[in-house]
This record gives structure tokens, C-alpha cells and sequence, in this order.
């Protein structure tokens, strides 16, 4: 995980990199620092806590500096304090480092620089990479970017790092393998960041490094870059597409809050001239010429993290339905370990917003050496993950930067709607009636969203009563059961109250006994196959005094009479609800960890790009 920004050019770099890691903060935000080279000081300033507590620590200190980097950070190795905080100085104290990524063959190298005579004052992997260079350098007698080359070939592990040295007051040397970096190009000035988010203001034109490249980055002139394997490359420049004002909050009070508001508009745009409910079809263009894979397919895989997984389930259950074909849905962390069977005819769909979960890509890189066929849905463009897989469709629901995802979940459940609609059709497991029907219905959905979002205010009065439960139950079946899991995930996270999500048939089967008169029971009891037996279940509770809070169609009555609280949805069809419920649910979660004081878009512990493993 973790942060990085750097910037080299006419401008002072602080106010640069304050900003830049502000944006980055999601990545992490146990540390922050930053290194400033001036008139041949280098001056690194770092503490414990988030961006502003390093904001407070340089408080009249001299800041001056046309050549920086900067790092927020997510603890992996060392714990989050001053000392661990980046940049990282070398040996000598002569060049400093920012590193985002694991260094995992760290302890030997650092037992063998220790043993000629480097002493570390932290405990990360970081500061042993830069005091590797420099001992390369020195003992190789060569220039510091081949010390960084020569480095870099030794280490095992993954990384975005920026280097500054002393001795080249006038350039940046970054590198990347596993992790993302993005060099944004002005006139007479370079920016650096982990994404582009602190680039956009300045300039549209980036280039988005390669693994295992080495970009040399000067005060004046074009940007060199070489591999580790001292091959030139020429930079490929690229147009930022993100707008300023998509990741700035926009008078909402948090992130999460305005991206659960623009879902009608997130929703929408997944499905931007990929749907027309008069010409009756589905188009998408990256997935085209893998139509066939799909129709071939004995088995679906669905790779995924989080959020992301659930959205996965939800994708189980509609192409399943839809297409008839075998799926299965694994946590990417189980399923690179646990030696899976794939097969070359498997589709194997990686779900991420961000592109970088270290998981799903390692994933996802086992999985096409085995030789299937691997689509993804991401929300970040260019991301690794996007880049690493055969083909696919985007999300497009904008920068999510709270860290609690809620577009993107409703984008990649909207995308993976279509993508069983299409190759549905396209097999023929569906009659054109019904999917002509799907397809009106789910143009209706974005409008459906926003009359769930007007009951805003009934929500946050719900939010009122169970702020101070201490646990909480999720029921769903069928399409709804990912959505309960979801719901619970969303309360975990930022509101730190314990939540599980179960099936609700299943809740007999162990979790009832926990039910009593404290404890709130958020059932999606919404119409459908299921209906009947959800309602049984929610009896089930009732007998037991829990407390019931269900989310059920518009107008019904039955389930109105047992519960406790209900929050009506618009009426959609059964594979659709997934869409509209989830949405109550994020604004409870929302409006309890605001009534409980938490902290809504970084939650303790927490990062929104899991870059480690
Ligand atoms: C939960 C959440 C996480 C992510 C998970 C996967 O709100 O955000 O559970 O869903 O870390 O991340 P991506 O989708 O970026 O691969």
C-alpha cells in the first residue's frame, strides 16, 4: 500500500507534496513524511499519524525546496512511528528513499550489509534497499541510476520507490515492479505519484511506468527510461481522462457520502453505450473478440478481494441463471495458494476497483499460466490489473476514495448484469422476452437508486436507534444473500460494530443462538422467489425477540406488521435488487460510524489499495 509523491522542477515542491499526499492518504495513513533538497541540504521531516499531524510537525520549519518526495504509509514492516516513517536516508545520509511495496528478501541483504558495517535505525524493509544501492555504488564505482539498476535486480519483492541523492541535485530516479506509479510531464517540471490523483491539476500528459522500469527524471530535458535489464524504452505518453473536480468532495461532509449519493450517475455511466433498451442489446466492445472463450467456457471463476468478492458472488448467482454456465467464486488469496485446478477452457473473471490488489493479480497471474482465459472489471484505467488481464470492460464509476467502496460494488454488479445478459443472449439460455425485459428494467435502475437515496433521512433516524448495538446480523437469500454479506462488511469497517452476513435459512444453523433482545437483525426481505421463506425466517427472529430492520419491496404489508423498522425500495426484478438494496445499507453504515464519531473515509487498519499480499 502506502503513498508516494515526488516532484522535481521550478515550483516550490512542499506545497506539491502536501497536497499530493492528502489525495493519496487512502493508501494509507499510519506515517507520513517528506525529503527536501536545497542548495545541497537534505532536510527530511516524518512523524507518526496522518499527512496533517506532518503538516502540524513542519510548522515553521524551513521548507524551501525545488526537488522532493513525499509518502504516506501503511504499516507492513516495522510498526507505525516516527522512525519507521519514510523517506528512509542511505548509509552516508547522502540520497533517501520513498517506497511503496515489500522488499522480501530484506533480511538477508540487511544481515549481509550489517555484517560490513551499516547500521539501520528503522525497521523496514525500505531502508535496507536504499542502504544497498549506496553500498553498490560505492563498492562498484558506479553511477547512482546503475546502482539502482544493479539493486533492483537483487531484491525479490515488490515496489514503487523515488530516490533523491545529494549528489544529483537535478534528477529523480523512480522505479516500479507490482506497485503503481504514474509520472505526470509539465513544462520544465515532472510529478510523481502512486496514482494520478495528485498529478491532475498540473498536467494531463503521464506516463505510467512498467514493471521492472527505471525512469530517470530531470530538472530540465526528456524523461529517460531503461529496464533493470539496462534495455531502453521510449516513454509512452498518455491523456489523464479524470477531472479535478471527480476527486474532490464537492460540499458533501465525506467521500463515502457523495459516492453513495452519485451512484444514480456511477451506475449510469457502467452502462454508457453499452445498453439500448429500444434496439434490445448489449454491447461490450472489450470483451468482443472473447466472445467465443465465453460461449466455450465449461466453468466460470470469479477472483476477487473485499467488496470486490461480494460483487463476485452476486456474479454467481446471475450468470448462473443466465448463461447456465458452472461458476465458482474464490477469494484470491485462497485460490493462489491452494494449487486450483484450471483449465485452458476456463473464463476466470478478476473483479477490483482499484486495479493494484496484490491478491487478485498474483491471481490472476497463476491462473493464465495455466493457460485460461482471464477477463477483468476494474475501475481504474491502466491499472495492473487491468493491464494484466487478456481483456475487459472498465466500471467507470469515477475515483472511489472512501475507503468503504460503494460505487464500485453497484458499478461491478451492474457490469457483470450486462455481461451475463449479453453472452445469455448470445447462448441463447434466455428467451429474447425476458431479455428484452432485463434490459428495460435495468435502465430503470439508476432512477430507482435515487428514490432510495431520498429516504436518506428515515435511514439516518434507524441509524439513530442501533448506534450503540455492539454486534448485528445480515440476512439475505438468493441475489440478496451477497448483499447482507456486504451490508455487514460496510458496518465492520467503518463503524467497528461486529456484523456477519449469513443466508437467512442458515442463521437456524448456529448464529441464532446469539439473537436476543439487543441485537439488531437487517433483513433484505424484498420480493422474490424467496420471499415466503425469508419471512419465516424473520418469524424465526421475532420468537426470539430480536430486533428486525428489513428492507422489503415498496407497498408490501406483511413484512411491514412484524418488524420493528422497514425501509422501502422500488420494485425491480429479482436479479436486479442486488442494485437498489445495497444502497439503504451503505447509508446506515454511514450515518452509524458518523453518530459514533469513527473516522468515514480512513478507517483504522485500513488502506484502499492492498498492494501487499
Ligand atoms: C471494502 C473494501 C475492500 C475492497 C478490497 C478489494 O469496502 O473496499 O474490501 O473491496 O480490498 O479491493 P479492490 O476492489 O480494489 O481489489
Amino acid at each position: 500500500m502506502c503513498g508516494i509523491v515526488a516532484y522535481i522542477g521550478k515550483k516550490e515542491a512542499y506545497p506539491i507534496l502536501i497536497k499530493g499526499l492528502h489525495r493519496l492518504e487512502y493508501r494509507g495513513y499510519d506515517s507520513a513524511g517528506v525529503a527536501l533538497l536545497n542548495e545541497g541540504k537534505l532536510t527530511v521531516y516524518k512523524c507518526k499519524g496522518k499527512v496533517s499531524e506532518l503538516e502540524k510537525f513542519t510548522e515553521g520549519k524551513s521548507k524551501a525546496g525545488t526537488i522532493a518526495i513525499g509518502h504516506t504509509r501503511w504499516a507492513t514492516h516495522g510498526v507505525p512511528n516516527d522512525v519507521n516513517a519514510h523517506p528512509h536516508y542511505s548509509e552516508s545520509k547522502n540520497m533517501v528513499i520513498i517506497h511503496n511495496g515489500i522488499i522480501e528478501n530484506y533480511a538477508s541483504i540487511k544481515a549481509q550489509l550489517v555484517k560490513s558495517g551499516h547500521t539501520f535505525l528503522s525497521d523496514t524493509d525500505t531502508e535496507v534497499l536504499i542502504h544497498l544501492i549506496e553500498n553498490i555504488q560505492l563498492v562498484e564505482n558506479v553511477k547512482l541510476g546503475d546502482a539502482v539498476r544493479l539493486a533492483l535486480n537483487q531484491v525479490i519483492g515488490a515496489y514503487a520507490i523515488a530516490i533523491m541523492s545529494k549528489t544529483n541535485p537535478d534528477e529523480l530516479i523512480v522505479a516500479k515492479k507490482g506497485s503503481p506509479l504514474v509520472i505526470g510531464i509539465g513544462v520544465d517540471e515532472y510529478f510523481v505519484a502512486s496514482d494520478a490523483t495528485p498529478i491532475v491539476e498540473y498536467t494531463k500528459n503521464v506516463v505510467y511506468l512498467e514493471d521492472e522500469e527505471i525512469a530517470f527524471i530531470p530538472r530540465k530535458g526528456e524523461l529517460k527510461i531503461k529496464t533493470i535489464k539496462n534495455r531502453q524504452k521510449t516513454p509512452y505518453i498518455q491523456e489523464l481522462e479524470i477531472q479535478l473536480e471527480a476527486i474532490e468532495k464537492g460540499g458533501f461532509p465525506h467521500f463515502m457520502l457523495k459516492e453513495i449519493y452519485e451512484q444514480p450517475r456511477s451506475i449510469k455511466d457502467s452502462m454508457r453505450g453499452r445498453l439500448s433498451a429500444s434496439k434490445g442489446a448489449v454491447k461490450l466492445g472489450g470483451i468482443a473478440e472473447y466472445e467465443q472463450k465465453f460461449l466455450n467456457a465449461k466453468r466460470i471463476i470469479f477472483i476477487a478481494c473485499g467488496t470486490s468478492w461480494h460483487a463476485g458472488l452476486v456474479g454467481e448467482y446471475l450468470f448462473e441463471d443466465l448463461t447456465r454456465i458452472p461458476v465458482e467464486v474464490e477469494y484470491a488469496s485462497e485460490f493462489r495458494y491452494r494449487n486450483p485446478i484450471i483449465y485452458e477452457d476456463d473464463v476466470v473473471i478478476a473483479i477490483s476497483q482499484s486495479g493494484e490488489t496484490a491478491d487478485t493479480l498474483a491471481a490472476i497471474e497463476l491462473a493464465k499460466s495455466k493457460g485460461a482465459t482471464i477477463i477483468g472489471i476494474c475501475n481504474v484505467v491502466g491499472s495492473s490489473i487491468a493491464r494484466a488481464t487478456h481483456a475487459g470492460s472498465y466500471t467507470h464509476a469515477g475515483p472511489e476514495i472512501g475507503v468503504a467502496s460503494t460505487k464500485a460494488f453497484t458499478a461491478q454488479v451492474t457490469v457483470l448484469t450486462l455481461m451475463a445478459l449479453h453472452i445469455a443472449n448470445l447462448k441463447g439460455t434466455i428467451p429474447s422476452s425476458r431479455f428484452q425485459q432485463l434490459v428495460s428494467e435495468i435502465e430503470a435502475i439508476p432512477e430507482k437508486v435515487e428514490k432510495v437515496l431520498a429516504t436518506n433521512d428515515q435511514i439516518k433516524y434507524i441509524a439513530g436507534i442501533y448506534k450503540n448495538a455492539t454486534n448485528a446480523l445480515y440476512l439475505g437469500r438468493g441475489f440478496t444473500f451477497p448483499v447482507a454479506l456486504e451490508g455487514a462488511l460496510k458496518l465492520k469497517e467503518i463503524s467497528y460494530i461486529h456484523a456477519e452476513g449469513y443466508p437467512a435459512a442458515e442463521m437456524k444453523h448456529g448464529p441464532i443462538a446469539l439473537i436476543d433482545e439487543e441485537m439488531p437483525v437487517f433483513v433484505i426481505a424484498t420480493k422474490g422467489a424467496s420471499y415466503e421463506k425469508v419471512v419465516s425466517n424473520i418469524q424465526e427472529v421475532k420468537a426470539r425477540k430480536g430486533k428486525i430492520i428489513a428492507i422489503v419491496t415498496e407497498g408490501d404489508e406483511q413484512v411491514k406488521e412484524m418488524a420493528d423498522y422497514t425501509i422501502e425500495i422500488p420494485e425491480t426484478d429479482e436479479i436486479l435488487v442486488p442494485l437498489v438494496s445495497a444502497i439503504p445499507l451503505q447509508l446506515l453504515s454511514y450515518h452509524i460510524a458518523v453518530m459514533r464519531g469513527c473516522n468515514i473515509d480512513q478507517p483504522r487498519n485500513l488502506a484502499k489499495s492492498v498492494t501487499v499480499e
